[in-house]
C-alpha cells in the first residue's frame, strides 16, 4: 500500500504539564509487510491519564516510553492488508499500536473484536483498559457487598463512571465525586448514582459526612491528593481503599502529596491496596463478557467523549488534566470502512 503514516513520537520528558513540544509529529512511508504481519488502519486512539506517567523516566509497572519512540497508546482499527492466516482485510482489531495512523505488526499483536454488537470505539473504553480497570479494581480489590456504601472519585470519567454503575448493579449505595455541577448532575440523573459531590464547589469532607453517615465501605480512588485524605477520614470499619490512580498528582513530580490521614486505616481495621489492571489481562474475556452484556441490556452506560483528528492528539490529551472530558476520552482518527 502506497500510503504515508503520521506518528507522534516522544521528543522530551515533560516538566510538569504535557506540552505539544514534548512530541514530534513525524511523517514516514509505510514499510512492506513481512510474512505473518498485518497493516492496521487505526481508527480510535485511547487517551489515558497513564500516558503522562509513561512519559517519565524511571521505574513503573511498564517501562517508560523512550525519547524518539512512538507514544504508547491503546488503539482500535481495521486490517487493510494481511500476510497472516489469522486475520483478513476488513477485520476489526484492538491492540497497543501507539499514536499513529497506521501500524504494521505481527497478527498476534492485536486481537480481533466483534464490532457488530458494540461500536469499535468501546474496545478502547468500556471493553478495553478503562472498563477492565473499573471491573477488576472494584470487584476484586474493592470487593463490595450488597448494601455497602461505595465512593468513587473521578466519577464522571472513563473508569469512575463505570465503577459507580457496576457498584449500583451489585446493590451498593454509590456516591461520586466529580468536578462541576454538570458532571454531578449527569452521574446522578443519567447514571443512577445516589449522590454526587462537586469537589470544586463544596467541602468534600463535610459532604462525605452528609452522604455517608455510616462511613465509606469502599473508596475507589482515581485522583489522590486532598480528596483521598477526605475519604480516609470517613472510612467505615473494615473499609477497602482501592488505589487506582492519582491524577491530581501526575504533573507535580517534585511535590507529590501523600495521604496524611492514613492512621484511619488502623483505627478502622481498613485496607488500602494499589491495583494495576495489567495483572488481570488473563481474565479479560470474563470481564468483557459481563460488561458487554450489561451494555447490550442497557444496564451500563458507556459514554464516550470523542475528539476528531489525528493532529489534535497533544491538545486532546490535556483535556484529561483540565477535566474537560465526560466519560471516555477517545481520539477518532479515521472512519470505519
Ligand atoms: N491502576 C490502573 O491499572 C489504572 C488503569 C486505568 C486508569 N487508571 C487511573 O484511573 C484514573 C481515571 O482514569 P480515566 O482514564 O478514567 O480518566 P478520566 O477520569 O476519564 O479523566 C480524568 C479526570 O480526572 C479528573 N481530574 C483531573 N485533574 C484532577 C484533579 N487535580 N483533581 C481531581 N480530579 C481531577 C477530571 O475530572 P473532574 O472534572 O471531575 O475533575 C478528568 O476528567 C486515573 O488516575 C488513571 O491513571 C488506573
Amino acid at each position: 500500500m502506497d500510503a504515508v503514516n503520521h506518528q507522534f513520537r516522544l521528543a522530551a520528558r515533560p516538566d510538569g504539564m504535557v506540552k505539544r513540544e514534548d512530541f514530534d509529529y513525524v511523517e514516514e512511508p509505510l514499510p512492506e509487510l513481512a510474512d505473518g504481519q498485518v497493516l492496521v488502519k487505526i481508527l480510535y486512539i485511547s487517551l489515558d491519564p497513564a500516558m503522562r506517567g509513561w512519559m517519565n523516566e524511571g521505574r513503573s509497572y511498564v517501562p517508560p516510553v523512550q525519547i524518539g519512540e512512538i507514544m504508547r497508546a491503546a488503539t482500535a482499527g481495521e486490517v487493510v492488508e494481511s500476510r497472516s492466516e489469522q486475520l483478513v482485510a476488513g477485520d476489526k482489531v484492538s491492540g497497543w499500536l501507539g499514536v499513529q495512523e497506521y501500524a504494521v505488526c505481527d497478527a498476534g499483536a492485536v486481537f480481533k473484536v466483534d464490532a457488530q454488537s458494540v461500536s469499535l470505539s468501546k474496545y478502547v473504553g468500556a471493553l478495553g483498559m478503562p472498563g477492565m480497570t473499573a471491573y477488576f479494581g472494584l470487584l476484586e480489590v474493592g470487593a463490595p457487598k450488597e448494601g455497602e456504601t461505595v465512593v468513587v472519585s473521578g466519577a464522571a470519567g472513563a473508569v469512575g463512571s463505570l465503577v459507580g454503575q457496576i457498584a449500583k448493579l451489585k446493590g451498593c449505595r454509590v456516591v461520586g465525586i466529580a468536578g462541576g455541577p454538570e458532571k454531578c448532575a449527569w452521574i446522578v440523573d443519567e447514571l443512577g448514582f445516589d449522590a454526587a459531590i462537586d469537589y470544586k464547589g463544596e467541602d468534600v469532607g463535610e459532604a462525605l459526612r452528609r452522604h455517608c453517615p455510616e462511613g465509606i465501605d469502599v473508596y475507589f480512588d482515581n485522583v489522590g491528593g486532598e480528596i483521598l485524605d477526605a475519604a480516609l477520614a470517613r472510612l467505615a470499619r473494615g473499609a477497602r481503599v482501592v488505589i487506582c490512580g492519582a491524577i491530581s498528582q501526575y504533573n507535580n513530580l517534585d511535590s507529590m502529596r501523600g495521604p496524611s490521614n492514613y492512621m484511619s486505616l488502623l483505627v478502622n481495621r481498613a485496607r488500602m491496596e494499589g491495583f494495576v489492571v495489567v495483572d488481570y489481562m488473563g481474565r479479560m474475556a470474563e470481564a468483557m463478557g459481563e460488561m458487554g452484556g450489561w451494555i447490550a441490556a442497557g444496564k451500563l452506560i458507556a459514554k464516550e467523549d470523542v475528539v476528531e483528528g489525528f493532529e489534535a492528539f497533544p491538545e486532546a490529551l490535556l483535556k484529561l488534566f483540565a477535566g474537560e472530558n465526560v466519560g471516555k476520552l477517545v481520539l477518532k482518527v479515521g472512519a470505519e470502512g
